[in-house]
């Protein structure tokens, strides 16, 4: 396995997704009761942002001048400041983990895997004083069955493979969602995917709808056509079980994502509901 998140942190793809994942978390955590938290792809944590892709993401919205920018938008960009500071560029990037860690509260818990030992280390390293989380280097999809349901029965799973063989992930992925929600109903599950050429998003999301999941958000965000030969033409999730009103707080803030993350206006947003109760 090649895949190193470190050259891609902080890019569109990222920001689409982050955002995404601090909304539906933040909206999970507006009920008193636990919640579990599962991520099956979790990285390192922590990225040193030098270059590379994040130009066309954390870096473009951070110093985009926004009035009034929507709440998921505002959310996100005040936990990257977390670990910046106010006023200066971010120099360094939170992962998936220390993002959705910001979010935790004392009676949650949260399991992340990560199959590279030396990225585990390091983001075993950066939760070593916090009781409530656990870091496994293990892999991700099995987890899902070994570690699920939780006994506090409600939470987030986020499966975030690399894509590296994309059609083999698209089937994991698409299994892992469907065996996950039979047996942990009432769960929110959150998968990413790339959108690029020779993708057929529409046989995935297919897959999905006809499998019988429920409340199936789809959130898209291009900034290229969808079939270009770019490379990276767009950021997907799907979101089952997704909490009500987070549909209404994305669509909200995709096209202004959109607006700043794709300067001359290529690409597309997506925010639907693609499957009911
Ligand atoms: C896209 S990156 C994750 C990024 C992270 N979720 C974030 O948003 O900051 C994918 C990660 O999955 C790891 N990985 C690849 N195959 C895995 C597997 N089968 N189980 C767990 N981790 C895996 C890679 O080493 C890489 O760190």
């Amino acid at each position: 396995m090649k895949y190193r998140h470190a050259c891609h942190a902080g890019n569109f793809a990222d920001v689409v997704k982050h955002v995404a994942l601090a909304a539906t978390l933040a909206r999970l955590a507006q009920k008193e009761r636990p919640l579990f938290l599962l991520e099956t792809h979790a990285g390192r944590g922590r990225y040193q942002l030098e270059g590379g892709e994040a130009a066309g993401g954390i870096l473009r919205l951070a110093s985009a001048a926004l009035r009034q920018p929507p709440a998921a938008i505002t959310r996100y960009l005040g936990i990257v400041r977390q670990f910046n500071g106010a006023g200066v560029p971010p120099a360094c990037y939170p992962g998936s983990p220390l993002i959705a860690a910001t979010l935790l509260r004392p009676q949650d818990r949260a399991a992340f895997c990560e199959i590279v030992a030396t990225e585990a280390g390091l983001l075993r390293r950066e939760f070593r004083r916090d009781a409530r989380i656990g870091v496994h280097c293990r892999d991700g999809f099995e987890a899902l069955g070994a570690l699920l349901p939780p006994r506090e029965k409600r939470g987030l799973a986020l499966i975030d493979p690399p894509y590296e063989e994309t059609d083999a992930d698209f089937a994991r992925v698409t299994a892992a969602l469907v065996e996950t929600s039979a047996r942990w109903p009432q769960g929110t599950l959150i998968a990413w995917y790339p959108i690029k050429q020779g993708v057929t998003t529409a046989r995935f999301h297919r897959q999905l709808v006809s499998a019988g999941l429920k409340r199936l958000l789809a959130v898209e965000l291009c900034i290229h056509p969808d079939d270009s030969r770019a490379g990276l033409n767009g950021s997907g999730l799907v979101i089952v079980n997704a909490p009500y009103r987070l549909e209404g707080e994305l669509a909200e803030a995709l096209p202004v994502l959109h607006r700043v993350l794709s300067p001359a206006g290529a690409g597309r947003t997506r925010v639907a509901l693609i499957a009911g109760e």
